[in-house]
């Protein structure tokens, strides 16, 4: 639909796109088929939509692709999970170094397979010097886990003496939280049709436009986000002012 940063079909243009890929269960129940095919096509969507962010040269894009909650699910599913991870991990790290794309983490990684987490840090190592599209995944991750996190960062800093508690402002909230690097969502997109927010990013998203998607993740493509972008291009952003 969209073949170049050159051609790029938008006039305004979200910096950082954050996206919760739900309906990935249904999408393969609905076709008779398990789980995990929905996850399995579902990467292929991740991979859709990663191209469709360089391609419009969007600078930031997080994606919630596992979150703590979901260690309550079946082993077998966790397990497939990880193995699509760690799969789409060693298979996609030549194009995201041909793409210029920056990997990046956030969450409670410690949580993950020794596997895991060995092919995480080394697409991460191996893109860290790319300078175009920055891809976080949200992996065993939780927004309320972060918020403590962060608390329990700023309190050893006072501790430590490097932070005077009266100082303590939304800034240095910020900058204790795992997304601290990286600028709070622009738009925050959720697929199949659920009206909820499932503990993502709860700090981050205070001024993002929420957009609503009724496909399931396995169906969302590359037009898809280009529609996500042209409607926060129409949406009027006021941040509280008039
Ligand atoms: C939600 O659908 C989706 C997930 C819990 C996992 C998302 C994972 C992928 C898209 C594939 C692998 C990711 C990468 C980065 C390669 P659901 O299972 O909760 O769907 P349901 O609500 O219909 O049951």
């Amino acid at each position: 639909m969209f073949k170049s940063a050159e051609e790029k079909p938008v006039d305004f243009l979200p910096r950082h796109v954050a996206i919760i890929m739900d309906g990935n269960g249904r999408w393969a129940k609905e076709r008779g088929l398990p789980r995990t095919e929905g996850h399995r096509v579902g990467a292929e969507s991740v991979q859709e939509v990663i191209e469709g962010a360089v391609e419009l040269g969007i600078e930031y894009m997080t994606l919630y692709a596992f979150s703590s909650e979901n260690w309550k699910r079946p082993e077998r599913e966790i397990n497939a999970l990880m193995k699509l991870l760690i799969r789409f991990l060693k298979d996609k790290e030549k194009e995201l170094l041909d793409q210029n794309i920056k990997l990046q983490a956030i969450g409670r990684l410690h949580r993950l397979s020794e596997k895991c987490l060995k092919q995480l840090h080394r697409t991460i190592e191996a893109t860290s010097h790319c300078t175009g599209t920055t891809l976080i995944l949200a992996l065993s991750y939780g927004a309320r886990e972060e918020i403590v996190d962060g608390i329990k960062s700023i309190v050893h800093h006072v501790q430590e003496g490097h932070i005077d508690p009266a100082m303590i402002d939304e800034d240095i909230v910020s900058k204790h939280l795992y997304t601290r690097y990286y600028p709070d969502p622009d738009i925050l997109v959720r697929t199949s049709g659920e009206m909820r927010i499932s503990n993502f990013l709860l700090w981050q998203i205070s001024y993002s436009e929420l957009i609503v998607v009724d496909k399931n993740w396995p169906d969302f493509r590359k037009e898809d986000l280009l529609l996500a972008v042209k409607e926060f291009g129409r949406r009027n952003r006021r941040y509280g002012g008039i």
